[in-house]
């Protein structure tokens, strides 16, 4: 116990003395009995006006009466930030919306009495006074004294009530199968509700949702743009002119649906009676790979044969020949020339797909992107752009691009990644992200995330403090 003493005291909000602390009103867990002990319990007790009007200023007494009786102090803390606390100068001294009194004051008629007062909010509610008052003996020290503490509810009348959520917020669709969703919710308060503001967040997800429009009145309807598939917990605050709020939360499910084919090679060659292996892949809505494979159903149109699996066979020359792969009502498409020799001519750009980071994400600073990509014969050269405009490149792996997001106007931007390959062939992605230099501190760091191992797409970010 005795050990455990100065890590106590240095834990505490303010070094306490006679001249007055805050933090010890019984709010919360602490009180004066933390420090003072040996007296007898004295009787606390707040006085005061037990109403009042919005925005109006009562005066109230905390009054210590028994225990040692030689000389008391107070502490007074309320629950509603709103409500200001305030000096009675003489008697008490208010600090961080707390007050405590100004100076050990002696008991006079078997008690001690201190005033102070409370500013009322400006919108009608309960509020509530804490408060602690110690009974010393008035031997200077801690021992041979004891507080009490005692609670006083004030109901404010009058004035502006909190808003509140007259209809709930919804998605539709309530599942969402593509990129995007109208949300809808309704706030009512006691000012026209055309004086809410709706201000939309996501509170859990797997990737950044962008919410248009936001922050208005016209916010309660809006439209989210997601950035995954995946389950979305959704988040919208009404607010009135006076800073008291709402919320209301929509579970929106977003499930990957395939919404393209991607078929390999795009223009292939093949000698006569010679065979040529086509691959499909499905996308989902955001241009992620599919995590459940899909089965492609494939057909060749001029000439030759593919079977089931996509393997080509080549009869004359001719050509292209449109060869497509068909899933689920979507379909995908590549070609394929018969020659009498195959050149090998390199056709197929670098792949790059988009896994992270997640679009929206704030970005400040020298930021370091590292791009992976894959080509059938190699990657040569990366280039990163932001809004078009070239901001640096790597020749060799690994691939990574040290650009300066402070030399670019803060705000939405566009992030392209390209990966060229020897034969001049380019893939290439973008997302779009935010540059927030230089007032706001540096975003978090993002997570990478892989797709399909053959695809394989990683962008991330290695920030420096400046
Ligand atoms: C962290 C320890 C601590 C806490 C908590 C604390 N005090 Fe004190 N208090 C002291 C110390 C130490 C002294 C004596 C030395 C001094 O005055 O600097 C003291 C002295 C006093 C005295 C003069 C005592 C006497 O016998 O003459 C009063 C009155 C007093 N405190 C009121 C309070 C009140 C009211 C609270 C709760 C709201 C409180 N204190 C909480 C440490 C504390």
């Amino acid at each position: 116990m005795r050990a455990s003493l100065p890590i106590l005291l240095v834990s505490l909000p303010c070094l306490a003395n006679q001249l007055g602390v805050v933090g010890y009103s019984g709010k919360g867990a602490e009180s004066c009995n933390n420090c003072h002990t040996g007296g007898a319990t004295p009787t606390v007790a707040i006085t005061g006006p037990s109403t009042l009007q919005a925005g109006q200023t009562g005066t109230y007494q905390v009054s210590i009466s028994g225990g040692a009786g030689s000389r008391a102090g107070m502490n007074v803390a309320v629950d509603v930030p709103a409500a200001q606390l305030l000096a009675v100068a003489g008697d008490s001294v208010s600090f961080s919306n707390e007050v405590h009194h100004s100076a050990p004051k002696a008991f006079s008629g078997g008690r001690a009495t201190f005033s102070f007062r409370v500013l009322a909010p400006n919108f009608a509610g309960p509020v509530r006074l804490f408060a602690a008052g110690n009974s010393c003996n008035g031997n200077g020290s801690t021992s041979g004294d004891r507080a009490a503490m005692t609670t006083l509810q004030v109901q404010v009348t009058g004035g502006s009530t909190a808003p509140r959520i007259a209809t709930e917020a919804s998605s539709m669709p309530a599942t969402v199968s593509g990129t995007t969703a109208r949300l809808a919710v309704l706030g009512a308060d006691d000012q026209p509700e055309t004086a809410l503001t709706y201000t939309w967040s996501m509170e859990s997800g797997p990737g950044a949702v962008t919410f248009s429009p936001n922050g208005s009145n016209a916010a309660k309807q809006t439209t989210a743009t997601f950035s995954r598939a995946g389950d979305h917990v959704l988040r919208v605050i009404a607010t009135d002119a006076q800073g008291q709020a709402a919320a209301s939360t929509v579970r929106v499910p977003v499930l990957a649906g395939m919404a393209s084919i991607s078929v390999t090679p795009q223009q292939g060659q093949v000698e006569p009676g010679r065979t040529l292996q086509f691959t499909a892949r499905a996308l989902d809505q955001f241009g992620g790979s599919m995590t459940t494979p899909a089965t492609f159903t494939w057909s060749v149109t001029g000439g030759g044969t593919i079977n089931s699996a996509g393997l080509y066979t080549a009869r004359s020359l001719g050509g292209p020949h449109v060869v497509q792969a068909i899933s689920m009502g979507r379909s995908g498409a590549g070609s394929v020339r018969v020659v009498e020799k195959v050149m090998l001519v390199d056709q197929s750009p670098p792949v790059v797909s988009m896994s992270a980071p997640a679009a929206g994400e704030r970005l400040a600073g020298k930021v370091t992107i590292g791009v992976e990509a894959t080509d059938d014969v190699g990657v040569t050269k990366v280039e990163v752009l932001v809004n078009g405009a070239s901001a640096g490149s790597a020749t060799a792996p690994p691939w990574r691009v040290a650009i300066d997001t402070a030399a670019y106007p803060s705000g939405p931007a566009t992030l392209t990644v390209v990966a060229f390959d020897a034969a001049g062939n380019r893939g290439e992605r973008a997302l779009e992200v935010v540059l927030d230099n230089p007032m706001t501190p540096p975003a978090q760091g993002c997570s990478a995330v892989s797709g399909s191992p053959l695809l394989a797409f990683l962008l991330f970010a290695l920030r420096r403090r400046r």
